[in-house]
Parts: structure tokens; C-alpha cells; sequence
């Protein structure tokens, strides 16, 4: 098993990274179990597939167990379904020492953190990802919260997990696109932090069948723990892990969110963050073709036709959230990134003619 420690003083946690974990939970939590009540908050498909298993596994190890479930989906992630799983956790008598196993991607990860956050002004919870996106990235940070009507992430708290466990094997049963599409973000985190990873990985995805999940899982892991120790309320290093994000949330925005997954819009996010840092003078022209040529290897769906002008707007409202000023994520050179504040809207809509 590997573990990587999240360093946050009274708050660190561990990141624990095991093919099979998923049958180890119980002794993994076993010092922590007390008479405790625990919660799994999953989906109806998720219970079927693997929750079932760890219930089992819990009960048979003597924890108390109870469960609550949410559809599937984005839509999920909003302030109702929040509110029906707080009104589930009294009536199922839930107290400050009731702790949450979050048994999803970064749907059930999202809302049950932000309940947790809130439960009686916070209850424990860890995080148990079955995406790519939710072991690489959503389960790790403690960025929580749902949707509102207005736009995605409006409502919600920083709040650290107390450990996150990830079992590798769980993408089995995950649909190739969606692993794929959190592939992505794999890339994403040797283009702004880690050359020699980049490099690993760019050759792994010559045979994405033998991608080894548990290396690069915890590499990727290890950089996501390293920045949010270092800056856990995105004070500026922790930025950089929204490289590729800022085309990307645009292009989700306008295509409408479930018509492109997530990694996938920010993977081509990531091609027009590369064009802009090498037309900019950061990315030697080398470098950007083998950020561009590594993206190329994950089956990105065709784009239609893009209304850059439109697309524009959605990147002005990301622009809102930043004080008035566009952060955008560039490279320096492949595993270094860089913020700057110089981008201009020509320079960004130039860069969408990697889109054709
Ligand atoms: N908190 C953060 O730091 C952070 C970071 C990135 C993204 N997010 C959020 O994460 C969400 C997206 O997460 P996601 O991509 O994991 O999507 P998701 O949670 O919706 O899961 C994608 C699909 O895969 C299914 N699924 C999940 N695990 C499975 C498994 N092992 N086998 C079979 N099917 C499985 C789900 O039912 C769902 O249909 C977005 O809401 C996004 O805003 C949060
Ligand atoms: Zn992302």
C-alpha cells in the first residue's frame, strides 16, 4: 500500500492507495471505529457494484452502518438533495461522532463533504473515489459543495477529509470513457508540475489496456497533496492545478454540461492554455507539439462547431471569480506552470483554432 500524507497540521490526513483497499477498509478504520455510527453515502448503481461489499465488510468488522443514496448525476448536486440527506441523517439519529464514508466520484464526493462540512457544523468523513477523476483529483483537497441554479459550485466550504482510500481496481467496473476522460487530468499533472511523469505518461498512453492506474494514481496524488499543503485555499500555487480549466469550464458551459465530460474539455483546454504559453514566448514550440501530441493520444470526442465569440462570454464570467482579473494557468516549460494576468481575449481566442 501506498500512502501519501495531506500536511495540514491539526488536519493532515492520509492518502491511502491499495488495489484490493476496498476489502481492507474495516481494518484501515478499525482505531477510528469507537461506537461510532457510519454513513455510506453512494449511488444505487455504485451500492449494487461495490457498496454492498464494504457494508458487509463494515457490519461483519462490528461497525454500526447505515446508507443513504442519490441518483446518479450532475443534477444531483444541488441544494435539495443536500437538504434531503441532512433531514436522513437525523432521522437516522446521526450525533457529531457519526462519521460519512463517501463511496463515488466527484458527484457523491461534492455533496457528501459539504454535508459533512455542515452536518452539526461538521462531522467526519473520508473519501472513497470509484472515478479516475475522483482518485486523481475530486477526493483530494477538501473542496465541497453542490450547484445552485445559477451556476456549478456556487454553494460550499473548504474542508479536509480525514483520510481518502482508493482502490485502483474499482475502474473496472467504470465506463472507458469516463476513465479516459480522467485521464486528462493525469496528463494535466505532469504538464504543470512533474517533466519525467509527463514524459511516463505520454508513453504509457501508447497502451492505455496496461496503464498502470495505482503508479500513476499516486503520482498524481502526491502533486495534489504537495500543492494543497502548501496552499490550501488557492492563495496562488494552487491555481496551477486549474491549468486547462478556464477554456475547458467555458467549453463545458456552452456545450452544456453532460454533453462533454469534464477531463475531456479540459484536456482541450489544456491544448489552448499550450498554444497561448508558447505564442506568449513561455513553451519552447517542441515542447507545445508534445503537450498537444499526448493529448492526442486520449479519444477526445469531436467538437462541433464553436461560437468563439460566445465562448468568450463563458470565459468572462470566469473572469468574475478571479477579482475582476483573468489567472490564467500557462506553461513555462513542461512541469512548470506559471500564472499570468497578461492573457488577452485575442491571444485566448487565436488559441481556439486548436479546436479544428
Ligand atoms: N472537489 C473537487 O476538488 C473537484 C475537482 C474536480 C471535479 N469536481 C466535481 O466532480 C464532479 C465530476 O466527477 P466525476 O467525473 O467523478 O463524475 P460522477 O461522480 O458523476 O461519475 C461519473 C459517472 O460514473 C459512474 N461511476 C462512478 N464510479 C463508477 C464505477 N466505479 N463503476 C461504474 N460506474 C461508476 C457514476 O455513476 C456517474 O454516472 C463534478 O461535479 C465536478 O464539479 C470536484
Ligand atoms: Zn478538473
Amino acid at each position: 500500500m501506498q500512502t501519501i500524507d495531506v500536511m495540514l497540521g491539526r488536519r493532515s490526513y492520509p492518502i491511502h492507495i491499495e488495489s484490493g483497499l476496498l476489502n481492507n477498509i474495516p481494518s484501515l478504520l478499525g482505531e477510528v471505529n469507537g461506537d461510532r455510527k457510519w454513513v455510506i453515502i453512494s449511488e444505487p448503481k455504485l451500492l449494487d457494484l461495490h457498496g454492498n461489499t464494504l457494508r458487509l465488510n463494515l457490519e461483519g468488522a462490528g461497525f454500526a452502518c447505515d446508507v443513504i443514496t442519490l441518483e446518479e448525476g450532475e443534477a444531483s448536486k444541488n441544494l435539495s438533495v443536500y437538504g434531503s440527506i441532512i433531514e436522513r441523517l437525523i432521522e437516522l439519529q446521526c450525533d457529531r461522532t457519526s462519521a460519512i464514508l463517501a463511496l463515488g466520484g466527484g458527484v457523491v464526493g461534492d455533496v457528501s463533504g459539504f454535508v459533512a462540512a455542515t452536518f452539526l457544523r461538521g462531522i467526519d468523513y473520508y473519501q472513497i473515489p470509484t472515478t479516475c477523476l475522483g482518485m486523481v483529483d475530486s477526493a483530494i483537497g477538501g473542496k465541497t459543495g453542490v450547484n445552485s441554479p445559477s451556476g456549478k459550485n456556487l454553494v460550499g466550504a473548504v474542508y479536509q477529509p480525514k483520510g481518502v482510500l482508493i482502490d485502483p481496481e474499482l475502474l473496472h467496473s467504470l465506463p472507458r470513457g469516463e476513465v479516459q476522460s480522467g485521464l486528462g487530468e493525469v496528463i494535466k499533472y505532469g504538464a504543470i508540475r512533474d517533466k519525467d511523469f509527463f514524459h511516463k505518461v505520454s508513453s504509457w498512453l501508447d497502451d492505455t489496456d496496461a496503464f498502470p492506474f495505482e503508479d500513476a494514481i499516486a503520482q498524481c496524488c502526491t502533486i495534489k497533496a504537495e500543492i494543497i499543503s502548501k496552499d490550501e485555499r488557492e492563495g496562488s500555487l494552487r491555481r496551477i492545478l486549474n491549468f486547462g480549466h478556464t477554456v475547458g469550464h467555458a467549453l463545458e458551459a456552452q456545450l452544456g454540461y453532460g454533453t462533454i465530460r469534464h477531463g475531456e474539455a479540459v484536456s482541450y483546454g489544456m491544448k489552448c492554455a499550450g498554444k497561448i504559453s508558447c505564442e506568449m514566448g513561455f513553451l519552447s514550440e517542441e515542447e507545445f507539439i508534445l503537450l498537444s501530441s499526448t493529448i492526442g493520444k486520449l479519444p477526445l470526442p469531436t467538437l462541433p462547431e464553436i461560437d468563439k465569440t460566445a465562448l468568450m462570454k463563458f470565459i468572462r464570467v470566469d473572469k468574475k471569480w478571479e477579482n475582476l482579473q483573468l489567472h490564467f494557468v500557462l506553461l513555462k516549460q513542461l512541469g512548470k506552470a506559471v500564472i499570468s494576468t497578461a492573457v488577452t481575449e485575442d491571444l485566448i481566442k487565436n488559441s481556439l483554432e486548436v479546436f479544428e
